[in-house]
C-alpha cells in the first residue's frame, strides 16, 4: 500500500533555525496530521543538509570541528521540532552512511549510463546559495548573485563532472504539461516553464576544492556538489536503492514543500535526476512564500532572524503554528510582526474560538448540570455548515491551501457565535422552551467538531479542548455529539 509521502527541505546546518524554517516544517506537520486524522497512511520526512563550502566555513569560523558542529546543529533542530510539536517520521542527515551510499550509487549509475561525464568548470559561484551561475546571469544582476544579491566568487578551471541536464528539457516540459498540479502554486509555474523552454545547460555536480562533502567513487579527490547530494535525500530516506519494499510504499513523493527560492532545484534539477534514474517523479512541489521583516526576507545570512522561541516567550507554540497558516496564503509573502501575532490571537483565538467554548460550557453547566442535553435534535442549518466545512477543507488541504481551510473553519465558528445570539438560549431556558435541547446539543456538536478539525493545526490546544469536553470522538464528524454526556469544562482556553 502506497503511503502519502510529504517532505520539507533539509535545512543547512550553518546557523540557528528561525521562523522561516519553522514555517515549512509546521506546514508539513499539519498536512501529515490532517491525513492521519482521516486514517490515511502518511510518512513525513525532514532533516539537515550538512555538506558543502558554506557549512564548512561556519564551523571553522566558530572554531569547531565540522562533524561536531553539524552534530550540534542537528540536535538543536530536533529540539526545536519537539518544542513545536512536529511529528516527523524520519529525520535524515546528509552525513549519514545510508545517504552517502545512495548518493555514490546514483553518481556511479549515471556515469555508467552516460548521463554524467567529465569536463572542466569555470565560472561564477554563490556560496550562500551553493549555486553555479553563468557570466550572463551575474552580469545582469550587476555582478552579484542573481538570487540573493550577495557578492559572487569565481571558480577557476576545476576538473569536474557534469550532469546532462540539457537532455531532459523536453521531457520536463511534457511532464509539467501532463501534470499541472506538479508546479504549485500555479502562479509560479510560468517562470519554471520559461526557464526550461529557453534551454538548460548541463550542471556541474562535483567540486575539486571543497573537502567537506561526499567523496566521488570515481575520483576521491573530488566531492559531490552539495545540491546534487542533498536532493537525493528524498529517495535515500525512502530506502533507495536497496530497500525495495519500503521504497515502493513511499515513492513517488506526494508533496515536496519548499520555499520559493529553491523551487528551481526541486522542479527542474531534481525531476531530471529522477528521469535519468528511470524513477517516477513527485506529484507535487509546492513553493511557498517568505516571511519578511521590513520587506527583507528573514534569513540566517542577513542576520535579521526571529526564532520560534522568541515568539513563544509570549504565546504557546500552537499559537505560532496557527498564525503561520492563518495569516497569509501559503504561496504569498507576508510581513512578520509580534503585533500581527497578538492581533490574530485576540481576534481569532480569544474572541471567536475561546469565547464560543466559554459561553457554551457555561450554559451547559447552568442548564444541564455540565452535561449535554438528555434529548433533542440537531439543528440542520448548523450541521449542514459542518458538513460543508468537512468536504471543502479536505479538498483545500489536498491542494495545500491551509489558508482557505482555516478561513472556512472560522466561518463556522463565527456562525456558531451568531447562532447563540439569535437563538438566545438564556431566554429559552427562562421560558422552559423545549428548543433549548436542540440549540445546546447543536452548539455542543460544534465544540466537538471544532476541537477535532483544528487538532492538526493546534494539537496542544485541541488536547485542552478534549479535556473540557471529557474526551475525544476521534475525527470530525457532524451531528456526533452524544446526549447526556459529562462536559467537565475548564480554564479559559486563550487568556488575554
Ligand atoms: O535551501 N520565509 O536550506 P536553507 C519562509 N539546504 N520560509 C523560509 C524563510 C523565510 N523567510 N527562510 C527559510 C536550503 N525558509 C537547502 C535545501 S533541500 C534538498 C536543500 C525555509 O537552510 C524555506 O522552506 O537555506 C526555504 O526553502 C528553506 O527554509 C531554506 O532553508
Ligand atoms: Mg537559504
Amino acid at each position: 500500500m502506497k503511503k502519502i509521502y510529504i517532505t520539507t527541505p533539509l535545512y543547512y546546518a550553518n546557523a540557528e533555525l528561525h521562523i522561516g524554517h519553522a514555517y515549512s516544517t509546521v506546514a508539513a506537520d499539519v498536512l501529515k496530521r490532517w491525513h492521519k486524522m482521516f486514517g490515511r497512511e502518511v510518512f513525513f520526512l525532514t532533516g539537515m543538509d550538512e555538506h558543502g563550502e558554506k557549512i564548512y566555513g561556519s564551523a571553522r569560523a566558530a572554531g569547531m570541528d565540522v562533524q561536531n558542529w553539524v552534530d550540534t546543529m542537528a540536535e538543536k533542530a530536533k529540539k526545536l521540532w519537539k518544542f513545536l510539536n512536529i511529528s516527523y517520521d524520519d529525520f535524515i542527515r546528509t552525513t549519514e552512511a545510508r545517504h552517502t551510499k545512495t548518493v555514490q550509487f546514483v553518481f556511479s549509475r549515471l556515469l555508467e549510463k552516460g548521463d554524467v561525464y567529465r569536463g572542466v568548470y569555470e565560472g561564477p559561484y554563490c556560496v550562500s546559495c551553493e549555486s553555479f551561475y553563468t557570466e550572463n546571469q551575474v552580469r545582469s544582476a550587476g555582478g552579484n548573485c542573481p538570487d540573493c544579491g550577495r557578492p559572487i566568487t569565481e571558480i577557476k578551471r576545476e576538473d569536474s563532472f557534469f550532469f546532462r541536464l540539457s537532455k531532459y528539457g523536453r521531457d520536463l516540459l511534457e511532464y509539467y504539461e501532463k501534470n499541472p498540479e506538479f508546479l504549485s502554486p500555479g502562479d509560479k509555474a510560468n517562470k519554471t516553464i520559461d526557464t526550461v523552454r529557453r534551454g538548460l545547460n548541463d550542471l556541474c555536480i562535483t567540486r575539486q576544492t571543497v573537502k567537506w562533502g561526499i567523496p566521488l567513487p570515481a575520483d576521491p579527490s573530488k566531492t559531490i556538489y552539495v545540491w546534487f547530494d542533498a536532493l537525493i535525500n528524498y529517495i535515500t530516506a525512502a530506502g533507495y536503492p536497496s530497500d525495495r519494499e519500503n521504497f515502493s510504499s513511499l515513492w513517488p513523493a506526494d508533496c515536496h514543500i519548499v520555499g520559493k527560492e529553491i523551487f528551481h532545484f526541486h522542479t527542474v534539477i531534481w525531476p531530471a535526476i529522477l528521469m535519468a534514474l528511470g524513477l517516477p517523479l513527485p506529484k507535487k512541489v509546492f513553493g511557498h512564500g517568505w516571511w519578511t521583516l521590513k520587506s527583507d526576507k528573514i534569513s540566517k545570512s542577513r542576520g535579521n532572524i526571529v526564532t520560534p522561541y522568541e515568539v513563544c516567550e509570549e504565546f504557546p507554540a500552537d499559537v505560532l503554528r496557527f498564525f503561520f497558516l492563518r495569516e497569509m496564503p501559503f504561496g504569498s509573502d507576508g510581513a512578520f510582526s509580534m503585533d500581527r501575532v497578538r492581533e490574530r490571537y485576540n481576534s481569532d483565538l480569544a474572541n471567536s474560538l475561546g469565547n464560543l467554548f466559554q459561553r457554551v460550557e457555561k450554559m451547559l453547566k447552568k442548564y444541564f448540570g455540565s452535561k449535554t442535553p438528555p434529548a433533542g435534535e440537531f439543528v440542520s442549518a448548523i450541521i449542514e455548515k459542518e458538513r460543508e466545512v468537512l468536504n471543502q477543507t479536505d479538498k483545500f488541504m489536498s491542494e495545500i491551501n491551509f489558508y482557505s481551510a482555516l478561513t472556512k473553519i472560522w466561518k463556522l465558528i463565527d456562525e456558531a457565535n451568531r447562532f447563540v445570539e439569535e437563538t438566545k438560549p438564556w431566554v429559552l431556558f427562562r421560558e422552559k422552551n423545549e428548543k433549548l435541547n436542540n440549540v445546546m446539543l447543536t452548539l455542543a456538536d460544534v465544540l466537538f467538531f471544532t476541537a477535532e478539525i483544528l487538532s492538526p493545526f493546534m494539537p496542544g490546544v485541541s488536547e485542552k479542548m478534549f479535556g473540557h469536553l471529557g474526551g475525544r470522538l476521534g475525527k470530525p464528524s457532524p451531528a456526533a455529539a452524544p446526549k447526556n454526556r459529562e462536559i467537565p469544562g475548564g480554564k479559559v482556553l486563550f487568556p488575554k
